[in-house]
């Protein structure tokens, strides 16, 4: 519209300011004909009572002249007439005009001496009127007196004030019918032939084919959109090529890489765009406090660090919640941008909640409901309809942005999270052409602990839309099957592993969750100096380290390790002034009083614990209470001879991974709770209890006075089993499984 007003605006002001100029010369000329016409009228009227006038002052017949005055008072408009003898006194005057007499005439001297009649406009009192004057001369030329007649203006006026409102309503029409004539010739020759044109671009972008939708247009943009077709099928044929040599190599390669992802991926799924959905956004940015400028963080979330590789690997988009307070700036006017901010490998859609939508969809329902319900740690979950409302609304919202992304077919969106569990359902109710798979990235309890939930049915339903669900172990899936056979009206077919309602089956697999195996390459020159700095600031030299790398959570066991530690000390004093646990803790769901009050808990545990052990400047415990980047953790990893993982429940926990993975060395233990989905795969972990304070504490005595062979034994084989199981087979167990299951037209790379 504002570009439409820029081209026409300079147009209607031309035409305004013209039609201004012509309207005020034709008023001038109305004006000028009007008075003309009042004189020659005047001038008649004067002329025609001359004689009976020169009767009158002869024979001083003062009831004849109020006679001939007084007929004026009956005439059209306001009219009148004056008598004047040959003095220039009034001798008679229409009653209409009574008051004349009081009006200086200065103009009478000179008429009754030059005999020379005079018309001319005069302002009396309020009003303005047209006077013509005419001597009345007797045979002898002698001036016996005057005739006056008086016209009032006022009409010439309303004349012209109705020619000027007759103008202005043609110059408005005018102005409509100009823009109503540029719009439409603006949307015939631009508007609709660009809308053509870009409905051709998203039948592209969805992967139509061209014949379906030719290209109609004809002259320039015509000739552009041919070149763009020629780009196009370009384009389709590279695809179907890199497919094809994908299919080969996957055939050929054994371990899982991030290369053998993204052929596998383009081999089994096309040029079928992939779609994640998450809550935790991969990438946030936030306005640096110290600074105040911004900058880019990546957030503390087992799922951000599983899926940000996968998608690095095989691009795609990846929508989720813009929770940074400066990511507006970064997006384009789809709320998009390409990630890693200075190497773009994918899409991030960011979607916008209020702070209302926030607190019921976040941290009401998600991290006070379901998240408490799901882990088995005693903190009772709370279920408040306003929070379960705020979640629904967020769900549907996240839908609308995933719908109006897709792709015309086989478009494959894989979901992450308790966030979500209604929109598989609400996509499939759209898209039932669609595939649907969640993961389910943290426990799933049995039927007894899930039934408390008052939303249980709808929570079900909503994940039966799903063709996948995904848990990290055996052990969850199950429970799922148990609890939809027992709380929904369903059948679950044990052979198949799947939930089958209103005839649509979901399948329930098992794929441990992993990390990248091979980690992010920094040098190992660059490591030892990382480390040196460590080392250095905290005071470590000649000591032994253990590290824990947390979100400041309750499921995460901070509590019991720190006790634990407590414990150990006590047991074990030879430790002291030779043992440092650095805690690095990242603040989370700070707004929820629980994880509040927990943030107090452990900064007062600490402070008691390193009051009781310390000696001198040593204290057992560093407690880095703050965010730390993945390149900031590293060096961490890699320094620590002892990592602890002590989560009272978790489905997987990547920390326990990633420390292994980052031990190159193979110099490390790593102390690991049997709560964790991870401690089924890492057997050759310290396994712990940390409920049990004595046997924890041990643990670490354990740890401490392993022999050298046996850590690197026990990390060697925790290493192979990772670079086999690494993130990227996780996420190719997953394609495979769901192209697989579908029905075998649905997924052919050659289909378009
Ligand atoms: C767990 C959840 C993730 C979540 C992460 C961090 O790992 O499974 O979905 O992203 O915690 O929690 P946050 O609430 O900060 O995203």
């Amino acid at each position: 519209m504002k570009r439409i007003l820029l081209f026409i605006l300079p147009i209607l002001i031309i035409i305004s300011v013209s039609f201004t100029i012509f309207g005020v010369f034709q008023v001038r000329s109305e004006e000028d004909r009007l008075t003309e016409d009042l004189k020659r009228k005047a001038r008649a009227v004067a002329e025609s009572m001359e004689l009976s006038a020169r009767h009158i002052l002869a024979n001083n017949d003062l009831r004849g002249a109020k006679r001939t005055v007084e007929r004026f008072q009956k005439r059209e408009r306001l009219q009148g007439c004056v008598i004047y003898d040959s003095k220039g006194a009034i001798y008679a005057v229409t009653e209409r005009f009574s008051d004349w007499k009081e009006k200086d005439k200065p103009y009478l001297k000179y008429i009754l001496e030059n005999k020379a009649p005079r018309g001319a406009i005069e302002k009396f009192k309020n009003y303005t009127v047209y006077s013509y004057i005419l001597p009345v001369l007797d045979d002898e030329n002698n001036v016996v007196g005057l005739v006056e007649i008086i016209y009032d203006t006022s009409y010439v006026f309303t004349q012209l004030a109705q020619l000027w409102r007759r103008l202005s309503i043609t110059l408005i029409i005018l102005v409509v019918v100009i823009l109503i004539i540029a719009l439409f010739l603006q949307k015939q020759i631009f508007v609709s032939p660009v809308e053509r044109l870009t409905e051709w671009f998203k039948h592209f972008q969805r992967g139509d084919i061209d014949a379906q939708h030719p290209i109609k247009e004809k002259g320039e943009l015509g000739k552009l959109a041919r070149e763009v077709e020629q780009v196009a099928l370009g384009l389709r044929v590279a695809r179907k090529t890199m497919t094809e040599e994908a299919q080969v190599r996957v055939e050929k390669e054994d371990l899982w890489t991030e290369a053998k992802l993204r052929d596998n991926i383009r081999a089994k799924l096309g040029e079928n765009a992939l779609f994640v959905v998450s809550n935790r956004e991969p990438y946030m940015h936030v306005m640096d406090e110290r600074s105040g400028a911004p900058r880019c963080v990546r957030p503390a979330s087992g799922v951000v660090t599983a899926i940000d590789p996968i998608m690095r690997a095989c691009g795609g988009t990846w929508i989720a919640h813009a929770s940074g307070n400066a990511d507006k700036k970064f997006v384009n006017s789809k709320n998009k941008l390409g990630v890693p901010p200075k190497d773009n490998r994918y899409i991030l859609k960011r979607v916008w909640l209020s702070k209302a939508e926030e607190d019921g969809y976040y941290y009401g329902f998600s991290n006070e409901g379901l998240w408490p319900l799901c882990h088995i740690t005693h903190t009772r979950p709370i279920f408040r309809e306003s929070d379960w409302q705020a979640y629904k609304n967020v769900n549907q919202k996240f839908a609308d942005n995933i719908l109006e992304e897709l792709p015309a077919k086989n478009a494959f969106i894989f979901i992450q999270d308790y966030h979500f569990t209604l929109l598989p359902k609400m996509i499939k109710e759209k898209r039932p052409d669609v595939t649907v798979a969640l993961f389910w990235h943290i426990p799933w309890p049995n039927p007894e602990v899930f039934s408390i939930c008052p939303y249980q049915e709808e929570i079900l339903e909503g994940m039966l839309g799903c063709d996948l669900i995904g848990f990290h172990i055996q052990y969850h899936c199950n429970n799922f099957l148990d609890t939809a056979n027992r709380l929904l009206e369903s059948r679950v077919d044990t052979e198949r592993f799947s939930v089958i309602r209103f005839g649509k089956e979901t399948f329930v697999r098992a794929f441990p969750i992993s990390v990248d195996d091979y980690m992010e390459g920094k040098d190992d020159q660059t490591y030892n100096e990382e480390m040196e700095k460590i080392r250095k600031e905290f005071d470590l030299k000649d000591k032994v380290v253990a590290v824990g790398v947390d979100r400041i959570d309750y499921t995460k066991g901070i509590v019991e390790r720190v006790l634990a530690i407590d414990r150990f000390l006590q047991k074990y004093p030879e430790y002291k002034n030779k043992f440092v646990f650095i805690q690095l803790a990242a603040p989370s769901r700070t707004h929820i009083k629980r994880y509040h009050d927990l943030m107090g808990e452990i900064d007062e545990l600490i402070e008691k614990v390193n009051w009781n052990h310390m000696e001198g400047d040593w204290r057992p415990i560093i407690y880095l209470k703050r965010h730390f980047s993945p390149e900031e953790i590293s060096p961490f990893y890699r320094l620590a001879d002892i990592c602890i993982v002590s989560s009272l429940h978790d489905g997987m926990n990547l920390v326990a991974k990633e420390y292994i993975a980052a031990k190159r060395d193979l110099n490390g233990v790593l102390i690991l709770s049997r709560f964790t989905g991870a401690a089924k795969e890492l057997t050759d972990a310290v396994q712990i209890n940390p409920y049990s304070r004595e046997e924890f504490a041990d643990s670490i005595k354990f740890a401490l006075t392993m022999p050298e062979s046996e850590k690197k034994r026990r990390v060697e084989n925790m290493r192979k089993e990772i670079r086999e199981n690494n993130v990227y087979k996780w996420a190719g167990n997953i394609i495979s499984e769901i192209t697989s299951l579908k029905k075998p037209d649905t997924y052919s790379a050659t289909q378009t």
